[in-house]
């Protein structure tokens, strides 16, 4: 039978310290869930548990009942298919095994096309305090239960399609579009009725950054501003200096809607701001008291 154009198209076997894996030319893996160990079954459910009961009252109820829509549990990590069952139905979004990070414009346009690229191991049990690459519990868990919500569904799909924009206008486009994921997608929060709660899946996958984007008084916590975003640098090796709080998902796809060439344009002219910079035109929800902060580079 005719395959549809997108299927991707199987390339070549791999080996991994998990086995062969078969890989397609788009990037995909199968998940190859038969081939999960106990002690890889375990460390879903000790980390799946423990970020549960810390996002309580710590993440968006929306990512909350998202998870349990999803049909997410401790027991065992989920089947990609098991939850596409559920997902496809609800807003289009498809789960696709990879290796690990994809080149940018692949990944682009796997988001643009609602394929979202879910890395199909899981990180061994002396990394489970902390690992530097996306692993399956950052990605199944943190990023996978929003894409149900259908306007962080239509979000991720138009990043995608922007992303597959912006890696046309250059580099400084793509830096600047990178910066925008990074403190929405990985690093949002969000304002709800009974005070801030944690929306962004770097946050909710870890459990130091779940308490200490909310608690501490070291960050920076300031109102959501997509150019002063897209000039901002940021961490990757320590929490966040700073969190941009949005007050819904609309006024994220509000705010991301206009065509943003002119504002790459802009944004050129411009130099970029230190990750823990606060500014007078900022709308400060906490000033941080910068305790704790690295001194050396942002990215
Ligand atoms: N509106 C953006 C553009 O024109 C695309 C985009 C949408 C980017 C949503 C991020 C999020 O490039
Ligand atoms: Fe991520």
């Amino acid at each position: 039978s005719a395959q549809a154009p997108t299927a991707p198209r199987r390339v070549e076997n791999i080996h991994t310290d998990k086995g062969k894996v078969p890989v397609y030319a788009t990037g995909v893996v199968d998940q190859n869930w038969a081939g999960y160990t106990d002690e890889d079954h375990a460390t879903w459910a000790t980390l799946f548990e423990r970020q549960r009961k810390l996002l309580v009252g710590r993440a968006s109820g929306e990512f909350l009942r998202a998870q349990d829509a999803m049909g997410m549990t401790p027991d065992r990590i989920p089947k990609y298919d098991d939850l596409n069952a559920v997902l496809e139905p609800a807003t289009g979004w498809r789960l696709i095994g990879v290796e690990g990070l994809l080149p940018e414009l692949d990944f682009f346009d796997h988001l643009a096309n609602r394929r979202f690229p879910v890395t199909w191991w899981i990180r061994r049990p002396d990394q489970i305090d902390y690992i530097e690459e996306p692993d399956l519990f950052h990605d199944l868990f943190g990023h996978v239960p929003l894409l149900m919500n259908p306007v962080f569904a239509d979000y991720m799909a138009a990043y995608g399609r922007g992303g597959v924009k912006a890696h046309a206008i250059g580099p400084d486009a793509l830096q600047n579009l990178t910066r925008l994921y990074w403190y929405t997608v990985e690093f949002g929060l969000i304002r709800e009725a009974d005070g801030l709660r944690i929306y962004g899946s770097g946050i909710v996958s870890s459990s130091g950054e779940s308490v200490h984007s909310l608690e501490s008084a070291a960050p920076n916590r300031i109102g959501f501003d997509l150019e002063r975003i897209m000039r901002t640098r940021y961490r990757i090796d320590t929490y966040q200096k700073t969190y941009f709080v949005i007050d819904s998902f609309e006024q994220l796809m509000a705010a991301t809607d206009p065509d943003f060439t002119p504002i790459y344009a802009r944004l050129a002219e411009q130099s970029s701001i230190p990750a823990g910079t606060v500014l007078e035109s900022d709308t400060v929800f906490q000033r941080g008291t910068g305790e704790g902060w690295a001194t050396d580079g942002d990215v």
